[in-house]
């Protein structure tokens, strides 16, 4: 068979070897990197592997149950989902400077993670979804922190673990997705865009309520079905709604309203370091405007981000 010569057969495998009869723990994200890693894995030793999926609140619409129908239904590795959104509603109830509720929700994915790992007992093996491009940027050492990045990159020391397995560490972001492919991975998985680890907490300016995660989670995923419908998704390199913290006047029949400001953001970019605005067709942001402020309800007004980064970021917060 060709394909046992590619990557991904390859890989497993190696991955069958190393492993042996041993357990693997994985933490995953429902990201392109930790997903593509898992399912290598759990090609390699099935049920021997668990993953921890934390559904810390912040995710994008339908998102959670997405991650968990894929896992559960396509692929053969023991999969736990830690419904942990009130416990990181209350913990950040009331913040709203963006680093500080950056920190609080990778401590507390650290504590729901810690907690979880500690009822599957000493595993041999952690998985990480590591990439090429993370290798190079840790070891060049970024010289300024301009947003500490909470990804799970950071757990080894809170689980009992022996090893560190990085199945993807070679690769560029390309390829992947082509062993994504290969894996038989769903394309709307594989192609997903970059989605910040603390989620929809850095798209609400100010501080998070379960109202305005609820707000964003609608407004996004009629922005996202819009720019598939354009067929526009995969040539943006990233784009998502944010909900200001503004609130303006408006008018719906004979009623004045006093609601809030959705923004649209779209960039293209090659190394998300620097950024261009994208130049969406007017008809485009135009039907998801007007179907925001008439499907989701607290919102009567949406903006478009006309920034570069820099000097803006891609992110609001
Ligand atoms: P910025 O906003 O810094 O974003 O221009 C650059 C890229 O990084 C992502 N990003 C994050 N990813 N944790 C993450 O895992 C974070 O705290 C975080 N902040 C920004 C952002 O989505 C974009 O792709």
């Amino acid at each position: 068979d060709w394909k046992m010569d590619s990557f991904t057969e390859q890989s497993i495998k190696k991955l069958k070897e190393k492993i042996g009869d041993k357990k693997v723990l994985c933490a995953l994200s429902g990201g392109v990197d930790s997903s593509v890693a898992a399912v290598m894995i759990s090609k390699a030793v099935g049920k021997q592997l668990t993953c921890i999926f934390v559904d810390h609140g912040l995710l994008r619409k339908n998102e959670g149950d997405e991650v968990e129908k894929i896992f559960t239904e396509q692929f053969d590795v023991n999969f736990v989902r830690v419904n942990a959104q009130q416990r990181f509603y209350d913990k950040l109830a009331g913040v709203s400077e963006p680093e500080a509720k950056r920190k609080i929700i990778g401590e507390e994915f650290i504590r729901v993670f810690e907690e979880e790992a500690k009822k599957i007992g000493t595993v041999d093996f952690l998985v990480q979804g590591t990439i090429y491009p993370d290798v190079i940027e840790s070891g060049l050492g970024k010289s300024a922190v301009i947003k500490s990045h909470h990804n799970v990159g950071g757990l080894p020391d809170y689980v009992d673990f022996k090893e560190i397995i990085e199945p993807l560490r070679d690769l560029f972001k390309d390829e992947v997705r082509r062993a994504g492919l290969e894996l038989g991975i769903p394309e709307k998985l594989v192609f997903r865009q970059p989605f910040p680890g603390p989620g929809l907490a850095i798209r609400i300016i100010g501080d998070i309520t379960e109202e305005k995660v609820k707000i964003i989670q609608e407004a996004d995923a009629i922005y996202r079905e819009e720019i598939a419908n354009a067929g526009l998704d995969r040539s943006i390199g990233q784009y998502f709604a944010a909900l200001t913290n503004m609130r303006s006047v408006g008018v719906m029949g004979d009623e004045r309203t006093y609601d809030y400001a959705v923004a649209l953001r779209a960039v293209t970019t090659t190394d998300f370091m620097t950024a261009e605005a994208a130049e969406l067709p007017w008809e485009v942001i135009g039907k998801v405007s007007s179907r925001i402020v008439n499907e989701v309800k607290h919102v009567n007004r949406v903006l478009y981000d006309c920034t570069g980064k820099p000097p803006a970021t891609i992110e609001f917060e």
